[in-house]
């Protein structure tokens, strides 16, 4: 029989599927949330944070990449770890921007509320917006069969309807989620007054996000000011599972919007997920902290706990749900006392 030839051709390594990195930032995202389970309820939303942040900093160190991050835990000063620049992996290709929030809803965490998560998004060098000195913006974000409604400049109300038409269902029918803060009492009007209901929620925008994007979900849209790396993280997700997020940088007083101005930012530019995250290859994971309506959480039985965790990528549309089981006194020898 003629041997097969060893040697591969160019078109055939542009046509072979390489290496899936959202599969190995489960792990990252995973060992996070088992680091800062241990804090839920506790009341210390600081240290919920800092245990995920040593724990996902630990492992992504152990992924072959050259990445720098580009939403992180702040500046280098007052984060010691995971901070805005700072160079992660071992410096071999793929070159790529990272974004992470090891615990995102670091009070629902500390006072053991839904929908905590740990998640990371990497994609191609560049393509992650960098939303410098703006913390905050407002965002919208709805279902692929929705998308092409979403507009900034509509009013709400008038975006609400449309949507219910596209439905074929009453606006009385559409639910917004929304995070429950004084700057959004205008908003809230605004959507009672045409009729469709609202989904408060104290923290965790990008859980919302997901759940607006995910087509059948109870939920239709999402809608208010909320952070601005959270938008991208939300943006990097929809990448993956289709749908559509569009923002716009919200100052919060005169010298941040000074300060943005200065850095060169258009204040009026519509961001749309394209230009919060560009680039074919996208990588987008989370594990559950507190069960929530995505993910359920970490729970601790006897001598191990189990996660439940999500792993997308842009490139093929591949949404993966994982759960692990792990040994946490197995997982102590090999990383110390993080556990707990
Ligand atoms: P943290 O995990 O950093 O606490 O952020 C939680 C969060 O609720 C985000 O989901 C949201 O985008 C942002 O805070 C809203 O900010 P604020 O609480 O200042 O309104």
């Amino acid at each position: 029989m003629e041997a097969r030839a060893e040697v591969e051709t160019p078109r055939e390594r542009a046509a072979r599927p390489d290496r899936n990195l959202a599969m190995e930032l489960v792990r990252t995202t995973e060992y996070a949330a088992l680091a800062c389970a241990r804090w839920i309820g506790r009341g210390d939303k600081e240290g919920a944070d800092a245990a995920a942040v040593d724990a996902m900093r630990l492992l992504l160190d152990t992924v072959s990449m050259d990445g720098v991050v580009v939403i992180g835990e702040g500046e280098k000063d007052e984060a010691p770890m995971l901070y805005n620049g700072e160079h992660i992996g071992d410096g071999s290709p793929p070159a790529v921007d990272i974004a992470v929030d090891p615990l995102e809803g670091t009070e629902l965490c500390a006072k053991g509320l839904p929908n905590a998560i740990a998640t990371i998004a990497l994609a191609e060098r560049g393509a992650m917006f960098d939303p410098g000195p703006c913390v905050y913006m407002l965002k919208m974000a709805t279902s692929r069969d929705m998308a092409h409604l979403l507009d900034l400049d509509r009013p709400l109300a008038d975006t609400l309807k449309l949507m219910a038409r596209e439905k074929g269902a009453p606006v009385g029918d559409l639910v917004v989620i929304m995070l429950d803060r004084p700057r959004h009492e205008d908003y809230m009007k605004e959507i009672r007054d045409v009729g469709a209901r609202i989904r408060l929620i104290p923290h965790g925008d990008v859980s919302a996000a997901l759940v607006a994007v995910t087509e059948g979900s109870p939920v239709d849209l999402l809608y208010g000011i909320g952070g601005t790396p959270e938008g991208v993280l939300a943006a990097a997700a929809i990448q993956c599972t289709g749908g559509q997020i569009l923002g716009r940088l919200w100052p919060r007083s005169d010298e941040e919007r000074q300060a943005a101005l200065d850095a060169g930012y258009d204040l009026d530019e519509v961001l749309d997920k394209d230009r919060l995250v560009s680039g074919r290859d996208v990588f987008f994971a989370a594990t559950g902290v507190t069960d929530g309506e995505m993910l359920d959480g970490v729970t601790f039985i006897g001598p191990g706990a189990t996660t439940e965790s999500i792993s997308m990528r842009s490139r093929s549309g591949t949404v993966r749900r994982i759960t692990a089981r792990h040994d946490r006194a197995k997982l102590r020898e090999i990383t110390g006392e993080r556990l707990g």
